[in-house]
């Protein structure tokens, strides 16, 4: 198979680093737009990527960096937004739901042939119960709908958490815990996560550039187990060698935390986070086996990630 020409958004990220990686593995030319090209220089080590500083906000410079691009990715997201307080959602709109719409538009008048668009697992423009999802599902409505004629075709993809080297979920515990005194009293500890690797998400976005097969579809993306994040907070605390106690708050106390992390710069958690938190992350498909990929066991990936970080810290 050829090498195909790739453009992604949001290449410079968590998810974006790995895929970009896979991709280059695979011979093909991928162009990352981002906001800070000096700062993520480091990707240009790969021989078939470049980086360029882009608005991706605006459609003149969508139009033009797509034009010659055979496919598109667009892995650009935020976890919260970045005022204190829980707002109205206007920046969640405008990053997971005007953006895309942008890329869609861009897309057709370049002659992409695909778009591969990453969402989040519970993603629902009707009934998403926090920002987060709503504006993700309003997102995945404008596309179905925008590209039914298959101008250009698309293929979804929604994960529940991701974890791997980097991520932002288990290392965020893992860089908590030695700093709390024996006990860490945890909010939304009974919500239920299946986490995938980042390996097997950016294999499932590489296995999604060719195949004609998958045009239209949507895969849910899911890791083999089911954990609470309780648990997934004893595992880290186990991993690192730590004896902590996880005290799970109940609900109310949990939306207090929550509404106070609100106004925490950088917000580690916020009310729409545990709006998010109230459905279960878990698939109802396997995407991953759709796809014919073997999903990765967090046993078998943290541990060793956790060591290298202790060893380094
Ligand atoms: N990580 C997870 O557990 C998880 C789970 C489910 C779904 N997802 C989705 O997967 C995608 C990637 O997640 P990630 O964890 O890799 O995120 P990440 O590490 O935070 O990376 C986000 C990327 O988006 C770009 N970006 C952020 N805000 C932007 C803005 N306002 N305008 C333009 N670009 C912006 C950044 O690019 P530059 O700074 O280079 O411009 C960055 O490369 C997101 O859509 C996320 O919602 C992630």
């Amino acid at each position: 198979m050829p090498g195909r020409q790739i453009c992604i958004l949001g290449g410079t990220g968590f998810i974006g680093r790995a895929l970009v990686s896979r991709l280059a593995a695979d011979g093909h030319a991928v162009k990352v737009l981002t906001r800070d090209r000096n700062g993520n220089r480091d990707l240009l080590v790969l021989p078939t990527v470049k980086l360029v500083s882009a608005d991706a906000h605006d459609p003149m410079v969508l139009e033009r960096e797509f034009a010659g691009c055979d496919v598109v990715v667009n892995l650009v997201g935020i976890l919260n937004e970045r005022h204190l307080g829980h707002g109205k959602g206007a920046e969640f709109r405008r990053v997971h739901t005007e953006l895309p719409m942008k890329v869609v538009r861009a897309c057709r008048a370049a002659g992409v042939r695909r778009y591969l668009h990453m969402s989040g697992l519970k993603a629902d423009s009707q009934r998403g119960p926090s920002h987060y999802l709503k504006s993700k599902g309003e997102a995945e409505d404008f596309i179905r709908r925008q590209c039914a004629d298959g101008s250009p075709d698309f293929v979804i993809f929604q994960p529940s958490v991701v974890f791997g080297p980097g991520d932002e979920f288990i290392n965020k515990f893992a860089a908590m815990l030695p700093i709390v005194p024996g006990v860490l009293p945890l909010a939304c500890a009974n919500a239920r996560f299946a986490p995938v690797y980042v390996g097997d998400v950016a294999e499932a976005f590489a296995r999604c550039i060719d195949r004609r097969d998958v045009a239209g579809q949507t895969f849910q993306l899911c890791g083999p187990e089911v954990h609470t994040l309780g648990g997934i907070v004893r595992d880290t605390a186990a991993a690192l060698g730590l004896r902590r106690w996880i005290l799970p708050l109940p609900d109310a106390a949990s939306r207090v935390q929550a509404a106070i992390m609100d106004y925490v710069p950088g917000k580690p958690f916020s009310t729409d986070n545990y709006l998010s938190a109230t459905l279960d992350s878990v698939c109802d498909c396997d995407g991953l086996a759709a796809l014919g990929i073997e999903r990765t066991s967090m046993r078998g990936v943290v541990p060793a990630y956790l060591r290298a970080r202790s060893g380094r810290g």
